[in-house]
């Protein structure tokens, strides 16, 4: 009866994962530094290409700015930044919105 109840929870636990992904893939430093970092600094002052977009420590641009909005540029892209629907899921996207609006 327990090594049942017990598979039942591990299954559970194994479909929980499959829908939100690791901890180690939805870490948000750790996608910002592999997908964001290159045009947008490690501190979120962006660089070549992205030069003249918001900063992301600029509190006037964040007031102004939700996270729905932040994650439709990031899914869907913007001028010269790539889409990155095809290569995030919608948790990685919702997890580097909520973390570009955080940083300081
Ligand atoms: C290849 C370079 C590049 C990469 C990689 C990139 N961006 Fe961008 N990003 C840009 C450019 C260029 C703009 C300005 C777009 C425009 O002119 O409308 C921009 C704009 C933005 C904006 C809007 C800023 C504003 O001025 O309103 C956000 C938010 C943003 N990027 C987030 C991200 C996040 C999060 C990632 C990582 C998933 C990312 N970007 C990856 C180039 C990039």
């Amino acid at each position: 009866m327990r090594i049942l109840l017990l598979s039942f929870l591990f299954v559970i636990g194994l479909l929980g994962s499959r829908m939100t992904g690791t901890a180690e893939e939805n870490d948000a430093g750790k996608l910002y530094a592999a997908r964001c970092v290159m045009c947008h600094g490690v501190d979120g002052h962006p660089r070549g290409i992205a030069k003249g977009s918001a900063s992301f420590t600029d509190e006037a641009w964040k007031k102004a700015t939700s996270v729905e909005q932040i994650e439709k540029i990031i899914a869907e892209g913007r001028s010269k930044m790539p889409g990155f629907s095809a290569k995030l899921t919608a948790e990685q996207i919702r997890i580097l919105a909520a973390y570009v609006l955080a940083m300081k």
